[in-house]
């Protein structure tokens, strides 16, 4: 008897901490797909690119959310946050100044691509617990 086609097999994501960083498996559920297909946190990127948090320059990877920017500056704090990383729980908000705006405003770090030359003037206490330890000393940090 033939297996049924691999098309009818649930794709099932599991997220877990493991060490320092997050990871994502992919897995095929079915008889012959259980194997790891992918475990890199990051999308695929290039280079660097600059951006400013509380006036303070970090070099994060292109292509990627503004949250996991923040783990690619903490990887030991932000896969630990109470994050939902798909817009629901809130706790990943800041305030930003684009290059190409005037005022800065608010957003959802799990849900916008960074972009080089942005300026972050505001961010949840989740978010600022998180990076406390690669924040200016004088960034105003709630416990
Ligand atoms: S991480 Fe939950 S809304 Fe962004």
């Amino acid at each position: 008897m033939c297996p049924p086609s691999r098309a009818f097999y649930p794709v099932v994501v599991i997220t877990q901490a493991v060490g320092a960083k997050q990871e994502v498996l992919w897995r095929l559920a079915g008889p012959r797909r259980t194997g790891i297909v992918m475990s890199e946190p990051f999308r695929p990127y290039e280079k660097l690119v600059d951006i400013i948090i509380f006036g303070k320059k970090f070099q994060v990877p292109e292509r990627n959310s503004l949250l996991r920017c923040f783990q690619f500056i903490s990887p030991e704090t932000v896969p630990y946050g109470r994050f939902c990383w798909n817009q629901d729980c809130q706790y990943c908000r800041v305030s930003c100044q684009l290059p190409d705006e005037d005022e800065p405003h608010e957003m959802l770090s799990c849900k916008f691509i960074v972009m080089p030359g942005m300026e972050i003037t505001e961010m949840s206490q989740e978010l600022k617990w998180c990076l406390r330890a690669k924040l200016p000393a004088d960034a105003p940090v709630s416990t």
